[in-house]
C-alpha cells in the first residue's frame, strides 16, 4: 500500500536527484532526513517486520519520537486485577532459610501475627541487619482463578523477595552485600496465569531483610495511579520518573526512483532507545542494543525501485529496568537516508584536525576513508578545500590512490589556512572542509564537514589551555532529555538548552552519561560550548538488571567507535569520557578494562584527553590510582576535598570535578579556581531532568526523604529547570563565577507551623523564592538571601535602608537579612567598593491573578515540520507584575500551521500530561512548545484561565 505520504518521500528524493543533475553536479550524494511519515505501534507485534503486514491502523508519527513522554494509552492496556494480601493473619519467623519459600513447609509452629505491622511491634524483633520471613495462605476470588493478576503485598522495610507457591514473583531493594533499601516502595508483583491454583491454599512467602530502623511488612500499598505519561507502578519506578517503556514498533514505506538503481543507499539512526532491530522488506539488517550511539545499515542489496515500495521496520525494546534516569523510548533522534555512488567517502570517514595553529597560519590535516563497493578497483582523486566562516575557499589540497574493489583506502593531506579565526566559546568561528572524490575525472561524492581551528592541551602546571590560553571549565552535567519533549532531540530543543546554559555562565557541558545527539553537538559548536563527551554509565557490572552491561563485551568497541568517529570533528569536544562511576572501577579488572577503553579511544583520536568520572565512595580512594594512571584527565565526582592532598602525592595528575553538589557550589568552585591542576567543575546538574526523582528536594526535619517517591517526576537538582527557567542556585553561581547577574535576591520559604528545620540535600538548594508576596506573614520576619559578585550590597524595603553588607569570598558572596514582612518593594542593590550602584534586583508584592502574558522565544520559526517555538506563560496581577503564587489552570488554543507539541510547568512533582492543551501554572508560570508544520503561515496561540484576561501571541512560520 503506497499512501500519499510515501509518494512525497519518493518525489522529494527524486527531486533532489534531478536538481543535482540539472545543476551540472554529477556528485550524487543525497542526504535527507528520513523523519516523517512513520507508522508506530506501542506494544509488541507478531512478525512486525513482514513486508506486507497491514499497518494501516498504526498511528502516524514523525520523528523524533518518544512514546514514554506521551499520555499512557487509555485503552488496550487495562491494569491487571489486584489481589491485596497485606491485611490479616500471617505466620512469622525471624532468621533466613531458602527452604522457607516451599509451599510444603510445615510452618505450624511459627508465630501468628496480624499485619500490617513492623516486626518490632508484632514480635519485639529489634536487631539491625537481620532477616525474617512471612507466610500466609490465600483464597483466590473465583473470577480471578487462572488469570494473570497483581499480588499487592504492601510496603516492606527494607528489602524483600516474594514467592507464590515456591516461585519468585518479585522483590525490591538489594539484599546484602549490595544492600539497598526499598522501604517506601509498594510491592505489587505480577503473578503469571496458572501459578495460583485457586484451591484455597495458595502459599505466599515473603523473605525480608531489614537494615536499620523498623523492619517487616508494615503497610498496605496505596492504589496505583496513572496520569499523563506517569504510572505510580512503572517498572523503572522513580529512577525513570515513573514513565513506562516496553516494546514499540515503527514502520516506514518508501519508494525510490529507477535512477537510484546502482547507488549505495544507507540508513543512519542517530539514536534509538533501545535494543533495536531493523528489517528492510522483511530481511533483517541487524540490531543495535545501546540506546545512545548512532548506527547505520547498508540497504543497497535489498532495495526495490520504481513503483515497488520498500518497508523499513524497527522493533524497539525498552522493557524492564534499563536506566537510572529518564531514558525515553523509541526513535528519539533523527534518521537520515544517504544515497551515494558505490565509490564514496565511508560513513564518518572524514577527520579534520588542526595540529599547528599560529596567528598567521593553521594546518588543517584532512584524512579521509574512501570505500569502494564495486567489485573492480577504482582510481580516485580526492580534492579538499577549506571554506572559511565568510563562505569563501581559503585553502585546498589533493591526493590520489587506488581503492581495491570491495575495500577501502585512507588518503590525507595538510591544508594551510592563512590568518585563521580561532574557535572558542567567545568566538565560535566555524570552517567547512569540503571533500570531493572523483573517479576518471568525474566527481562521484562530496562531503562537507564543519570544524573549528583551535588547539587544546592539559597539564598540571597550566591547567586547560585553549588556543594557548588558560580557561577554567565552568561546567554542568546534562542528561539527554528535553523535559516535556521527553528524549526527542529536536534541533531547536537541543540548541535552546545550549543557549540557556551559555546565558547562565556555563562554558562547558558533560554529556552524562552517554553520547548526545548530533544536533546537540552541532549547537555546542555554533553557540560556543566546551564538551566532555561520555560513553557509558556501566561496563561489565550493571546498575540495573536490564542495563548496558548485558551488551558490554560484545559491543563496547563498536560503541566507542560510533562515539569517537561520529563526533571527532566537533571543535566543542575537548575530552572523551569512557564512563561514569563504573562499579568495578577500583578493582584490578576495572583498571584493565578502563585502560583498554581509554587506549582504544586514543587510537581513534589521539588529539583529546580521555577521562573517567570516579565514584566518590571508592574505598580506599587510592584504588583509583591504577586507572587514573591511564587517563589524561581524572574525573572526581563530589571529591573537591581531595584536590590538594592528591596533588601532593601525584603532582602530574590533571583533575576535573566531574560532578559536584549545587549546595557546595562555593567550595567546589574555589577548589577549582585556586588550583591549576584542577581544570574545571561540573555541577550535577546544570539542566534539570526527568527521573532520579526528588534528588534535589529539601524537606523538613523528621520528615521522610522524598527521593524516589511518587508523585515526584523530576530530579529537581538543575540550575535550570525542565522548562528552561533559571533557578536560584544558578543566580548564586552567577555571583560565585562573576558571570551573569551581579545581584539577585531570594526569600526563604517560611517553615509551616510546627516544623523546626529544613534539610537540604547536597543536590538541593534551600527552599527560596524570588517573591515578596507573603500575605500570611504580615509583620513576621522573613529571611532574605542576597547573592552578589559585587563587593557589597544594600537592601531596602519600601525605600527604607536595611543596611549595607559585604558580599565577597569571605561571606561566600551572600548577605543574609531578617526582614519583617510588609507588602511593597524589596530592592537589593549591588555596590562597588565606593558604594556606587552597579546593579539592582527588585521584588514587588503582587496582587491577585488578573491576566495571562505570552512571551515566545522567537518571533519567526522555520516551516520545516521540526522547528520549535517555546512560549513562556505568566500569570500577572492587574498592574502587570508576575504573581509568583499563581497556580491557575491555563487553557490553550492554537491556529495556523503548527501544533502544541508539549506543555509543562516547573513543579517537580506534577503528574499532569505534557500533551493536553492546558497546564496549571506553578509559581506563576508555565510553558508551551509549538512545533512548526511544513507550510508557512502565522501560528496564533491563545491562553486563557478562569477570571484572567486572555492573551494571544503570533509566531511567523516561514520558508
Ligand atoms: C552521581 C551519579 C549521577 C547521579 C548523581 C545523583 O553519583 O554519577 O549519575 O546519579 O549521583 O544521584
Amino acid at each position: 500500500m503506497i499512501g500519499h505520504e510515501w509518494l512525497v518521500v519518493c518525489l522529494a528524493l527524486a527531486a533532489v536527484a534531478a536538481c543535482a543533475a540539472a545543476a551540472g553536479s554529477p556528485s550524487p550524494r543525497l542526504t535527507r532526513l528520513f523523519d516523517d511519515g512513520w507508522r508506530f505501534h506501542r506494544g509488541d507485534v507478531d512478525q512486525g517486520w513482514e513486508a506486507d503486514l497491514d499497518d494501516a491502523a498504526w498511528r502516524r508519527v514523525d520523528l523524533p519520537h518518544d512514546w514514554s513522554i506521551e499520555d499512557l494509552p487509555a485503552t488496550g492496556e487495562e491494569p491487571l486485577p489486584a489481589i491485596p494480601v497485606t491485611e490479616g493473619e500471617w505466620r512469622f519467623a525471624p532468621g533466613d532459610d531458602p527452604a522457607w519459600r516451599e509451599p510444603s513447609l510445615d510452618d505450624f509452629g511459627w508465630q501468628v501475627v496480624q499485619l500490617p505491622a513492623s516486626w518490632e511491634a508484632h514480635s519485639g524483633y529489634t536487631e539491625d541487619n537481620v532477616y525474617g520471613w512471612y507466610r500466609r495462605r490465600i483464597d483466590v476470588p473465583g473470577d480471578l482463578r487462572g488469570r494473570e493478576v497483581i499480588l499487592s503485598v504492601g510496603k516492606v522495610d527494607d528489602v524483600d523477595e516474594t514467592f507464590v507457591n515456591g516461585v519468585k514473583v518479585g522483590g525490591l531493594g538489594e539484599f546484602p552485600p549490595g544492600y539497598q533499601s526499598a522501604w517506601d516502595k509498594p510491592r505489587r508483583y505480577r503473578v503469571p496465569a496458572g501459578l495460583l491454583h485457586g484451591d484455597g491454599a495458595d502459599l505466599i512467602a515473603v523473605r525480608v531483610f531489614d537494615g536499620t530502623g523498623n523492619g517487616g511488612l508494615y503497610a498496605t500499598a496505596p492504589a496505583s495511579i496513572r496520569s499523563g505519561p506517569f504510572d505510580s507502578e512503572a517498572v523503572g519506578g522513580g529512577a525513570v520518573g515513573f514513565t513506562v517503556g516496553g516494546v514499540g514498533w515503527y514502520r516506514k514505506v518508501f519508494t525510490l526512483p529507477e535512477t537510484m538503481r546502482g547507488k549505495q543507499v544507507t540508513i543512519t539512526f542517530d539514536g534509538v532507545y533501545m535494543d533495536s532491530q531493523v528489517w528492510i522488506n522483511g530481511r533483517k539488517l541487524g540490531e543495535h542494543p545501546y540506546g545512545y550511539t548512532a548506527f547505520s545499515f547498508d540497504l543497497t542489496p535489498h532495495l526495490r525501485f520504481g513503483s515497488l515500495s520498500n518497508v523499513i521496520a524497527v522493533r524497539v525494546d525498552a522493557s524492564g529496568k534499563t536506566s537510572r534516569w529518564y531514558p525515553g523510548s523509541g526513535i528519539y533522534r533523527h534518521v537520515t537516508l544517504t544515497v551515494t555512488d558505490p565509490v564514496h567517502v565511508a560513513q564518518w570517514g572524514v577527520s579534520v584536525t588542526t595540529p599547528e595553529v599560529t596567528a598567521e597560519r593553521a594546518t588543517a590535516r584532512a584524512e579521509c576513508r574512501i570505500a569502494n563497493d564495486r567489485t573492480q578497483d577504482a582510481q580516485v582523486r580526492v580534492q579538499w578545500s577549506v571554506v572559511g566562516p565568510e563562505g569563501s575557499a581559503v585553502a585546498s589540497a589533493a591526493a590520489a590512490g587506488s581503492v581495491p574493489g570491495g575495500g577501502g583506502i585512507d588518503l590525507s593531506a595538510d591544508l594551510s589556512v592563512p590568518g585563521p579565526r580561532l574557535w572558542s566559546p567567545d568566538s565560535p568561528a566555524l570552517y567547512d572542509l569540503v571533500t570531493t572524490v572523483s573517479t576518471n575525472g568525474t566527481p562521484v561524492d562530496e562531503v562537507r564537514t564543519e570544524f573549528g581551528i583551535r588547539t587544546i592541551s592539559v597539564d598540571a602546571a597550566n591547567g586547560f589551555l585553549l588556543n594557548g590560553k588558560p580557561i577554567e571549565l565552568r561546567g554542568g552535567c546534562v542528561h539527554h532529555d528535553n523535559g516535556p519533549l521527553g528524549a526527542c532531540a529536536y534541533d531547536r530543543a537541543e540548541e535552546r538548552r545550549v543557549e540557556l546554559l551559555k546565558a547562565s555562565g556555563f562554558n562547558a557541558i558533560r554529556t552524562a552519561h552517554n553520547p548526545p545527539s548530533s544536533a546537540f553537538l552541532d549547537a555546542c559548536d555554533r553557540v560556543g560550548m566546551l564538551v566532555m563527551d561520555e560513553a557509558f554509565d556501566c561496563w561489565r557490572q550493571g546498575k540495573n538488571p536490564e542495563d548496558y552491561h548485558r551488551f558490554f563485551d560484545a559491543w563496547w568497541k563498536r560503541d566507542i567507535e560510533s562515539m569517537v568517529l561520529r563526533d571527532r570533528n566537533h571543535p566543542s569536544i575537548v575530552c572523551w569520557s569512557i564512563g561514569n562511576e563504573i562499579v568495578e572501577q577500583g578493582t584490578p579488572e576495572g583498571a584493565t578494562a578502563g585502560a583498554e577503553l581509554a587506549g582504544y579511544a586514543r587510537s581513534l583520536d589521539p588529539t583529546r584527553p580521555v577521562a573517567q568520572a570516579a565514584h566518590p565512595g571508592t574505598d580506599p580512594w587510592e584504588n583509583m590510582d591504577t586507572l587514573f594512571g591511564e587517563l589524561g584527565l581524572c574525573g572526581y565526582n563530589y571529591k573537591w576535598e581531595k584536590y590538594v592532598p592528591d596533588h601532593k602525592s601525584e603532582p602530574s595528575r590533571v583533575i576535573a570535578g566531574t560532578e559536584s553538589f549545587p549546595a557546595q557550589c562555593f567550595n567546589s568552585w574555589m577548589a577549582t579556581a585556586d588550583n591549576s591542576w584542577v581544570i574545571g567543575d561540573f555541577v550535577w546538574t546544570s539542566f534539570d531532568y526527568l527521573g532520579e526523582v526528588a534528588l534535589g528536594h529539601t524537606h523538613y526535619e523528621g520528615e521522610a526523604p522524598h527521593y524516589g517517591s511518587w508523585p515526584w517526576t523530576a530530579a529537581n537538582c538543575g540550575d535550570i529547570d525542565i522548562c528552561g527557567f533559571k533557578r536560584p542556585q544558578s543566580y548564586y553561581r552567577d555571583a560565585v563565577w562573576g558571570t551573569g547577574r551581579e545581584v539577585s535576591c531570594f526569600v526563604r520559604t517560611p517553615l509551616p507551623e510546627g516544623e523546626t528545620g529544613e534539610v537540604v540535600y547536597g543536590w538541593g538548594w534551600p527552599n527560596v523564592q524570588a517573591s515578596w508576596t507573603w500575605p500570611v506573614m504580615d509583620g513576621r520576619p522573613l529571611t532574605v538571601d542576597v547573592y552578589s559578585s559585587c563587593p557589597q550590597v544594600r537592601l531596602t524595603l519600601n525605600g527604607r535602608d536595611l543596611g549595607t553588607r559585604e558580599t565577597t569570598r569571605a561571606t561566600r558572596f551572600t548577605a543574609t537579612y531578617e526582614v519583617p514582612y510588609e507588602p511593597g518593594e524589596l530592592v537589593a542593590v549591588g555596590l562597588d567598593t565606593s558604594a556606587n550602584e552597579v546593579a539592582r534586583w527588585a521584588l514587588r508584592t503582587a496582587g491577585h491573578p488578573a491576566a495571562v502574558r505570552l512571551t515566545p522565544d522567537r518571533a519567526t520559526i522555520k516551516a520545516d515540520g521540526q522547528d520549535l517555538c517555546f512560549v513562556t506563560v505568566e500569570i500577572l496581577d492587574s498592574r502587570g507584575a508576575l504573581n509568583p503564587m499563581a497556580d491557575d489552570l491555563v487553557r490553550l488554543a492554537l491556529t495556523g500551521p503548527g501544533t502544541i507539541v508539549a506543555v509543562a510547568n516547573s513543579n517537580p512533582r506534577s503528574v499532569e500530561s505534557f500533551q493536553q492543551p492546558q497546564r496549571k501554572a506553578w509559581r506563576g508560570k508555565c510553558l508551551v512548545v509549538i512545533r512548526a508544520a511544513t507550510h508557512p503561515g502565522t501560528v496564533s496561540l491563545t491562553a486563557e484561565g478562569e477570571g484572567l484576561r486572555p492573551a494571544t501571541c503570533e509566531v511567523s512560520a516561514g520558508g
